[in-house]
């Protein structure tokens, strides 16, 4: 089987240095080589980690009270065009990140691929302390890596090609065929976006009443069967007990065990075909003492969880 690699080094869509340097802590800690290895996989793309550097402007003005707006608009309008050729061939999908906000272009270019290859419209499952949905008037941080799905499910828009006007519909993602696990820290105008539109959520409440079996049964069954999935995997979902190393924790987390069940059981669906794992920062949480090399090593767990690994 065969695997398209996207390795991002972008921290633009938040504001804490570090989440760049990701990627190469997860291939230096044997990622891909596992994937290779271990799981058999054919690795396609550039061994190397981009940067997009030169798609950063020198001048980028606050714009609708969004942060690096014309360089997170740029590089997550490159990353759906690599997402997009790889997909294009069939390939699965594994871009390792980098901030949230490039799961803008991820799905973007898995959700275009699909329709194109598959005639079939993407769902998306997104695991995650945060919902990520506010538009530019919700949010009180500015940060465009609380507002991904917002843009994506076209909640947010702007005509300005430099501003996130590149995103057309066959970019697009449906409020029907998105489904949240993991969630504790909503913003007040994300809950009355998802109220609104009626997306479907699974919150830490959720999975401490019914268990982490039934809330993934419950997402599946939403989705429906025959679906392709995007998994877009926040590393922030961890309780920081096992994921300290990231921009923004939040206590009363999943375990490491609740993540990887869910990446087994997407697995399993047979329908992946896209995985983003993102916001492991390793400069963040120094003070513990193996933080940064846990929160890598959890999240190659969940990577290679979500890539078919079994305990069997
Ligand atoms: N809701 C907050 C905001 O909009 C936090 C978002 C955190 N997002 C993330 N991808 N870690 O700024
Ligand atoms: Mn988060
Ligand atoms: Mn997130
Ligand atoms: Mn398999």
């Amino acid at each position: 089987e065969d695997i398209g690699v996207v390795a991002v080094g972008f921290s633009g869509g938040q504001c804490k240095p570090g989440v760049d340097a990701a990627p190469s802590a997860l291939i230096e800690s044997g990622l891909l080589d596992s994937l290779r290895d271990e799981l058999n996989y054919k690795l396609h793309g550039d061994d190397q980690v981009h940067l997009y550097t030169d798609l950063v402007p020198a001048e980028d003005p606050d714009y609708r009270k969004m942060k690096n707006p014309k360089a997170v608009s740029a590089v997550t309008e490159r990353i759906a065009e690599q997402v997009y050729s790889h997909s294009r061939e069939g390939r699965l999908v594994l871009t390792l990140g980098g901030d949230h906000s490039i799961a803008i272009g991820t799905i973007a270019g898995s959700a275009k691929a699909t329709r194109e290859r598959l005639g079939r419209e993407i769902a998306v499952i997104w695991v995650d302390a945060h919902a990520d949905i506010n538009t530019p008037e919700t949010s009180d941080s500015g940060n465009v890596h609380g507002m991904p799905v917002a843009f994506l499910t076209g909640l947010a828009k702007d005509d300005k090609p430099e501003y996130f006007g590149w995103l057309k519909d066959e970019h697009r993602l449906s409020v029907r065929k998105l489904v949240y696990i993991g969630l504790r820290d909503v913003d007040a105008g994300e809950k009355k976006i998802l109220r609104d539109n009626g997306i479907k959520a699974f919150s830490m409440f959720d999975i401490d009443r019914h268990g982490i079996g039934r809330v993934v049964e419950m997402a599946l069954a939403h989705i429906g069967d025959d679906t392709p999935i995007h998994l877009s995997f926040d590393v922030d979902a961890l309780d920081p007990m096992w994921a300290p190393s990231t921009g923004t924790p939040v206590r009363g987390g999943l375990t490491l065990r609740e993540g990887d069940y869910i990446c087994e059981s997407v697995h399993q669906t047979g329908n992946l075909v896209a995985v983003d794992l993102v916001e492991v920062n390793p400069s963040l949480a120094p003070e513990l003492d193996h933080g940064a090399h846990e929160t890598v090593r959890a999240g190659c767990s969940l990577v290679r969880c979500a890539l078919g690994e079994t305990l069997l």
